[in-house]
């Protein structure tokens, strides 16, 4: 039995020198704090999901979606020419929505290079448009003040070392099909072609404040980690950009320095998520309609609302918002892009104090129904977000002993506090609780805010 015991403790502190030695670099909690600490207070970025595809205008997935064959997918590449493309205008529409960095497609699943690559002719310099995208971009977005980030696809669908797996337009059903498909691909050539590139966006645009690997899908014709180098890769990335921020899909989550953040996709999450008890940082990345590529015929645009509380929703639980954009095969937003970017930036106009720099409330604030907190630890204000205007009396509910002033945040006019209100009725109140008188008009503001300047 002893024996036994013996074993198992051996066994245990093994494992644990084992885990403790999977680490892709070294820092600590609280520098790695500090590195993300611009990105944290960002709080909203744009997402820009753009290549071949945006000329089919029928979702970026449409090579695998209609199993296209190269040979027919290549007219997109033969026709490339976005001869309205003008970086500057995207950044500054960026901007004025509120946005404080953007990501931007490198190269998505289609294997389509939107940068001047010296390991491919499949990139944008072979196209009519002959110039390179990604350093126009990069430019403009740098001058407009914006963080830079960078999308990179893992996944290759024109590579011809590129394994087929189940997500592949050529995928197949048997292990023996694989086999056939196969025979010929060595996955090794391609690992080593994605590292060369991933070192060409990192070496040769400046500093790059983002990394955004996509994706990977462990199991049964599936890739994980091995398949892409992933360790390896991530060291490479460390190493040429120190204080850059990349997302969790590498397959590292288990390795300390292997990802910074988490990347919840087109859901709402219920809680700030966790890892062992321990809050994460993350970032959820959402569409303005069901597709990332610009897509003609998708009608399910989210109104300015839907919009604006998801933003909010994430702030109030600890998150960014990644909002993406398809850019038109022309080069431009479309209609409903700019409507919804412009309308966000009227609200973020007046109530980005709500957003940049904030985070959950602490637990002792209860949120009153209807509404959504978010909090400024450094100017302690906490901000009450009314998703559905109340009738001028606003009650907080054992807020009394610990608010100093209150306001609306798009005018700064003065909100008055009052006892609890009743008329004709006896209403069950707290002693600590404290009624906001309201205008009866809801102002002019999609989501009004409250600013609540608390007590030290
Ligand atoms: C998914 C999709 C992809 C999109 C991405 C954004 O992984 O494959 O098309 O780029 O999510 O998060």
């Amino acid at each position: 039995m002893k024996k036994i015991l013996l074993v198992i403790l051996v066994a245990l502190f093994l494992g644990q020198t084992a885990n403790a030695q999977k680490k892709i670099w070294d820092e600590t909690e609280a520098e790695k704090a500090e590195r993300l600490s611009w990105w944290r207070e960002a709080r909203f970025g744009m997402f820009i999901h753009w290549g071949l595809y945006a000329q089919a205008a029928r979702h970026e997935w449409v090579k695998k979606r209609e199993r296209i064959p190269d040979e027919e997918y290549q007219k997109y590449f033969e026709i490339f020419n976005p001869d309205l493309f003008n970086p500057t205008e995207w950044a500054k529409k960026a901007k004025a929505a509120g946005m404080k960095y953007a990501v931007i497609t490198t190269k998505h699943h289609e294997g389509f290079c939107m940068f001047d690559s010296d390991y491919t002719d499949y990139d944008v310099m072979n196209t009519p448009y002959g110039k390179d995208i990604i350093k126009e971009w990069v430019e403009a977005f740098r001058a407009e003040g914006l963080g830079i980030g960078f999308y990179y696809s893992l996944i290759d669908w024109h590579h011809p070392e590129y394994t087929i797996d189940r997500v592949h337009p050529q995928s197949a059903q048997t292990q023996e099909e694989y086999n056939e498909l196969n025979k010929d691909r060595d996955m090794s050539i391609y690992r080593e072609y994605l590292k060369n590139q991933v070192r060409e966006i990192l070496t040769n645009y400046g500093k790059i404040d983002i990394m955004w690997l996509d994706y990977s899908f462990p199991g049964k014709f599936g890739k994980d980690r091995n398949d892409w180098g992933s360790v390896e890769l991530m060291k490479m990335v460390r190493r040429l950009q120190p204080e850059i921020i990349v997302n969790d899909r590498a397959d590292l989550k288990d390795y300390w320095g292997g990802w910074d953040f988490t990347t919840p996709e087109q859901f709402k999450v219920e809680s700030w998520p966790e890892i062992d008890g321990e809050k994460i940082p993350w970032e959820t990345c959402q569409t303005f309609s069901g597709s990332w590529g610009y897509y003609r015929d998708e009608h399910t645009w989210k109104d300015k609302k839907q919009l604006l509380v998801l933003l909010i929703e994430s702030v109030s639980k600890g998150g960014n918002l990644l909002l993406n954009v398809g850019p038109t095969a022309r080069g431009t937003f479309d209609h409903r892009a700019d409507n919804a970017l412009s309308e966000m930036g009227d609200w973020m106009k007046y109530n980005s104090r709500s957003i940049y720099g904030c985070t959950q409330a602490p637990e002792e604030f209860e949120a009153p129904d209807n509404t959504l907190l978010t909090y400024n630890p450094d100017k302690n204000r906490l901000y009450i977000h009314l998703l559905d205007y109340p009738l001028k009396n606003f009650l907080l509910e054992d807020y009394k002993d610990k608010i100093k002033y209150a306001q609306f945040l798009h005018d700064a006019s003065e909100l008055q506090m009052s006892e609890p209100y009743g008329h004709w009725i006896q209403q069950e109140t707290g002693e600590n609780d404290v009624n906001l008188i309201l205008p009866v008009n809801k102002p002019n503001v999609e989501i009004p805010v409250i600013e609540v300047f608390l007590k030290e």
